[in-house]
Parts: C-alpha cells; structure tokens; sequence
C-alpha cells in the first residue's frame, strides 16, 4: 500500500490530496476560474502566482482533513508534464522540496497519465487492456491501455481539442468561460436536432479518411455561420408597428447549444466504439474535464450497451483538473518500485507513450 501527497498545478485549478492507492482520503482543489472568466481564457501569469498563494493552504487542508502526517507518507508527487511551465513549476518546486525535507520518494507524474487513472476512483475496471477517451480542454486522443507506462495512441484530433470547442463555442455565444459547463447549462431544454452541424473528418493523403481522428474546426466554423446567419434573419425582419421599441428576438441559445453537443457527442461516441470494436478491445473508458458532460456520457452509455462494450466513466468530482487523479498514478508507479530524480524540472510537452521517463534515474529535463 502507498500513501501519497498528491499537488496538481499545470493550468488553472491548484488541487492537493492524499491518496492511498485508489482511495481517496482528502482532496482539495482551488479554482482561479472566475478570475480567468474576465480575460476569456487562462492567462499564465496569474496562474502562477494563484497557485503560490493557494497550494500551502491546500497542503494544510488535506492533512488535516486524512489525518495523515507528512512523515507518514510513502511519497510525494506533483505533475511535472504538460501543461504551462511557470503553472507546473510551482507544484513541481514544493514536491520537490516536501520530499528533500522528509526524505520521501518524489513522484513525478504525467497529467494525462493522472487523468487515465481518475477511473479507478469509480467502480473497479475490468482485466485490461481497453480503449480510453481521454477529452480534455488540450487533448481529444483515443488510447489503447495495458497497464501504467503501456499507451498506444490510437487516434487524436488534428485540430482542436474537444475541450477547447466547447471554450471557443461558448465565446462565440458569449455564454463565458469555462465553455463545457455554460454550453451545457444553456442546451439543457434545447433541442439537440434543430441545426444540422457536420462532423469533421481527417482526411488521408492516400485517399479515404482517417476512421479514429478527430476535427473540430470545421464545426467551429459551422457554428459562426449558424450564427451569423440567425443574426442577419433577425435584423432583417422590420419592427413591428405595434411595439416600434421591442428589442431584437433574442438567438435560439439553448437549440444552437444542444446541437453543439449533440454532434461533439455522437462523433466522439461513435469513433470510439468502432476504434474499440475493430481493435478487439471490450471497455470502453471515458475521462478528462469533458468527460463532466452529461449529454456525452448517457450517450457512451446507450451505446455501449446497443454495441455489447463494458464501459466505465471517471466518477463526475474527479473529470476535470484535480489531484486525487495524480495520486493514484504516482501511488501505481511506486507501487512498481519507481520514483523520480529530485532534479527532474517540468516540461510544456511531453507525449503520453513517453511517460515513462520521469522515472529515469538522470532527469530527463
Ligand atoms: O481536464 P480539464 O479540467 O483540463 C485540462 O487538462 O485541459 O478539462 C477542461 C476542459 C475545458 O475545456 C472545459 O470547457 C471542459 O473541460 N469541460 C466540459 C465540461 N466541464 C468541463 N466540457 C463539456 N461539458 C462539461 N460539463
Ligand atoms: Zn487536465
């Protein structure tokens, strides 16, 4: 059994737990949220600067909270890729130290490798390998698993992460910013068949298509057209002259939002039971912040039912950014005898299948 302090700080949540193996025994999580909300999206230097001042406190929280003193710890982990540099460093840098100054094991983590493992915080998985979906606000990828450190990419987008649509979608409607969440609150009673949306395809240079990637620009740009296009109806209808001064008919919000959804739904469901059919893979794993989406996950539900797949999806506190999720897999690598060099910085990219070398013995960056 391992007993870990778990910190997460690589984009805009600063979130610190106490994980012992696939238990969660207290986990806290700061959101700057509302204060990126003014600038339309995260602007890195606050970031930083939030995550200083909230992780002591987080730290505080959460062994108070488990009842587990530092010196009680089996290691202590922080993601060290990817995500924004400066954001990282600031988890990174306390890890780091914690453990020179309780002589702990440092556990580096890759944050997607924590997002995989936000699974085993809900029902038990059955014996791999399976197919993960991982969708996130930088990342739509379709992942064969066969254990922590074997990852083979299957799929991907080659534009947009799903995440990112939602954010940029919500802009465009002016619904503010994270956009999964305002997207799906403004669709909840909308009519998700109302407008006709395309569901982007990658093409191959050979010909054909690329069956398991993944588009969102094109939809993107369907969505402006749609509303570009609803404005200009609108504005041109005269006043009536009954109420000369009635202001505009407001745009559909909820249909347009519905059957954003809906599409970015069925395209990611339908990918992802094909991938995992003709791969031989029989589960079907969903996490990373869209995974939160309520139209998405009912719709992965039917349809592994309807394709005879068992499927599983990350338990809804732990989908988007949170480090009960970068415990369990730094709990899963020491378990395996691994750890990380105390000199180990962070890095704004690293691929998944690479993972495994934040546990080399030299750091690799
Ligand atoms: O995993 P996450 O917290 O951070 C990254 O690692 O990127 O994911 C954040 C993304 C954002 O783009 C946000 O809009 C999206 O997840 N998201 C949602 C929902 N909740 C968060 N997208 C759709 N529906 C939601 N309910
Ligand atoms: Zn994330």
């Amino acid at each position: 059994m391992a007993t870990v302090l778990a910190l997460e700080t690589s984009c805009d949540e600063s979130a610190a737990a106490i994980v012992r193996d696939q238990t969660v025994l207290a986990s806290a999580v700061a959101s700057q949220v509302e204060e990126h909300a003014r600038w339309g999206g995260v602007v890195p230097e606050i970031a930083s600067r939030r995550h200083v001042e909230a992780l002591p406190q987080l730290i505080d929280q959460v062994c108070r909270e488990s009842g587990v003193a530092l010196a009680e710890l089996d290691g202590i982990a922080a993601t060290a890729a990817p995500g924004l540099v400066g954001a990282l460093l600031v988890a990174s840098v306390t890890g780091r130290t914690l453990a020179r100054l309780h002589a702990k094991p440092f556990v580096a983590v890759h944050h997607l490798e924590g997002h995989l493992c936000s699974v085993q915080l809900g029902d038990p998985l059955p014996p791999g390998p399976y197919l993960v979906l991982l969708v996130s606000g930088g990342h739509t990828e379709l992942l064969r698993v066969d254990g922590p450190g074997q990852y083979q990419r299957l799929g991907r987008s080659h534009d947009d992460a799903a995440g990112e649509a939602f954010d940029k979608v919500a802009r465009l409607l002016d619904l503010g910013y994270p956009g999964g969440p305002a997207i799906e609150a403004a669709g909840l009673d909308g009519d998700p068949r109302r407008f006709a949306l395309p569901k982007g395809r990658v093409s191959r240079p050979e010909g054909g298509f690329y069956p398991y990637d993944f588009s969102f620009s094109g939809l993107k740009t369907a969505m402006l057209r749609q509303v570009r296009a609803l404005e200009a109806a609108r504005d041109s209808v005269p006043a009536s002259p009954d109420s000369p001064d009635s202001p505009a008919e407001a745009l559909p919000l909820a249909d347009l939002a519905a059957s954003f959804e809906q599409v970015v739904a069925e395209v990611l469901v339908e990918r992802s039971c094909r991938c995992a059919r003709e791969q031989g893979l029989g589960t079907l794993v969903l996490v990373g912040g869209v995974a939160a989406n309520r139209r998405l996950r009912a719709l992965l539900e039917a349809r592994c039912q309807r394709d005879g797949l068992a499927w599983r999806v990350a338990p809804l506190a732990y989908c988007t950014d949170n480090a009960a999720m970068i415990g369990v897999a730094a709990a899963q690598r020491l378990t395996a005898g691994q750890h990380s060099s105390l000199e180990l910085a962070v890095a704004a990219r690293l691929p998944l299948e690479q993972a495994d070398r934040l546990y080399e013995s030299q750091a690799c960056f």
